[in-house]
């Protein structure tokens, strides 16, 4: 079984190279912005309360992320058999140390936080290029700072936390997708 967290800042690659990961190595992805998305779709309670924050640039409040991660592990443990990446989670300590104890009570742990590391006007280019064709409501310049300002504040820290793990694996984030995957793969084997 192999879990692994891609960690970085908004726009840093983390949809882009999970795309990679769960084909190369079999693993079942778990995007929360994804799901929240698709909450926000369906029109339900849940989509409503996260449409309001996502729209803001800020973060989910924890409680509230942390009990539909479990779920959506409890609903795919088939499919996350041979493990999971996880995208956008954990995103605050808080987040972390649940997830750490998520887990551990279903046997099994983190094995690597892969971290992209991008330069913040880097990331600004590649979001605001892709507001243009994504319709994401987050995807406009002022949205974006606010995203990239926020995972600076709550997110950057857990680079610590999982650093104290000796889990942390700094991946150059810049350069050709490809050329990213096969650092990925050398940090992961
Ligand atoms: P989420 O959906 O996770 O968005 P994000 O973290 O802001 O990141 P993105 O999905 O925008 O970027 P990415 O890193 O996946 O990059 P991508 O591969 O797309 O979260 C959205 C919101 O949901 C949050 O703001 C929050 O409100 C809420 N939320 C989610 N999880 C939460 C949690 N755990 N707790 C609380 N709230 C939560 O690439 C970006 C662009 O760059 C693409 O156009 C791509 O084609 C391009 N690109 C990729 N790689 C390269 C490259 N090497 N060179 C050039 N361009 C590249
Ligand atoms: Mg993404």
């Amino acid at each position: 079984m192999l879990n692994i967290i891609i960690f970085g800042a908004p726009g840093s690659g983390k949809g882009t190279q999970s795309e990679k990961l769960i084909e190369h190595y079999k693993l079942f992805h778990i995007s929360t912005g994804d799901v929240l998305r698709d909450h926000i779709r369906r029109g339900t309670d849940l989509g409503m309360t996260a449409r309001a924050f996502m729209d803001q640039g800020q973060l989910i409040p924890d409680e509230l992320m942390i009990d539909i991660l479990a779920s959506v592990l409890d609903d795919h443990h088939e499919e996350a058999q041979n493990g999971v990446i996880f995208d956008g989670f954990p995103r605050t300590i808080a987040q972390a140390e649940a997830l750490e104890t998520m887990l551990a009570e279903r046997g099994t742990a983190v094995h690597h936080v892969v971290g992209l590391e991008v330069p913040d006007e880097e990331l600004v280019d590649r979001l605001v290029k892709r507001g243009l064709i994504s319709g994401r409501s987050d995807d406009n310049e002022e949205t974006i700072k606010k995203r990239i300002e926020v995972y600076h504040n709550l997110t950057a820290p857990l680079k610590e936390f999982y650093q104290e793990r000796g889990l942390y694996r700094f991946i150059q984030g810049t350069g050709t997708i490809d050329g990213i995957f096969d650092e990925i793969k050398k940090a992961l084997d």
